[in-house]
């Protein structure tokens, strides 16, 4: 089986940046496209944070996107395309941007600081509501030490969360993931996104 994290990092390390390969299949009700990177650092911290972002269902009002392949390739580091997506009905809904849920997206970020405080790996998911608005997910962190624990700030981990969301709202998707990295790149976070907790639920992770 082919690891396209392998691939996508291999991509980065070697610098080969190409023009974004998104397509859309009208035959199948699918986008093709590149996962959404990015890299940045908090002030007054010393580490980066990395994001990774993909998604498996995408609102078929945002199928545009994916026909012009100039878009996505401004927003992507990341030269091929190795994610497809299915295609919804218009009224799926999308995930919501960072501003119009702040309130559901603190609460997450606050949900993966009290994990890494408890240096936990075990997996959380759940569905956060907030006025009229509803956001599935599901959070786990992994390790290549003994355990989940990491020094990222809660702003820092704030910040993550709303990128997340941000970059998933943009693709217009209905379900998400962001793998997020920080530090020495022991850490890793990964945190699935559904604006349809119901149809299309987020109880594991897999990004
Ligand atoms: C639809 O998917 C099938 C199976 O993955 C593939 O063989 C076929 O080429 C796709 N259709 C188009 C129009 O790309
Ligand atoms: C940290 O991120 C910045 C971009 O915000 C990048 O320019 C820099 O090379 C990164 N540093 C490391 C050590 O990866």
């Amino acid at each position: 089986m082919v690891n396209t994290s392998k691939i996508v990092s291999c991509l980065l390390a070697l610098g080969l940046v190409d023009t974004s390969a998104a397509s859309y299949d009208r035959t199948n009700q699918t986008v093709t496209y590149a996962p959404i990177f990015k890299e940045w650092r908090e002030e007054g911290t010393n580490e980066n944070m990395t994001m990774t972002a993909t998604f498996d269902l995408v609102n078929s009002n945002y199928v545009y996107l994916y026909e012009d392949a100039n878009y996505l390739h401004k927003r992507t580091a990341i030269s091929v395309a190795v994610e497809v997506a299915t295609i919804l009905g218009g009224t799926a809904g999308v995930i919501m941007a960072a501003e119009s849920a702040l309130d559901i997206y603190e609460y997450i970020a606050g949900v993966i600081k009290t994990k890494a405080e408890q240096e936990s790996c075990t997996l959380t998911y759940g569905t956060d509501t907030a006025d009229d608005a509803i956001e599935g997910y599901a959070y786990k962190a992994m390790t290549t030490k003994t355990n989940c624990g990491t020094t990222a700030e809660k702003k820092t981990i704030d910040t993550a969360v709303k990128k997340c969301a941000n970059e998933l709202h943009e693709a217009g998707a209905t379900r998400g993931c962001c793998k997020f990295r920080y530090g020495d790149g022991s850490w890793y976070g990964h945190l699935r996104l559904t604006a349809e907790p119901k149809k299309y639920p987020a109880d594991t992770v897999n990004c």
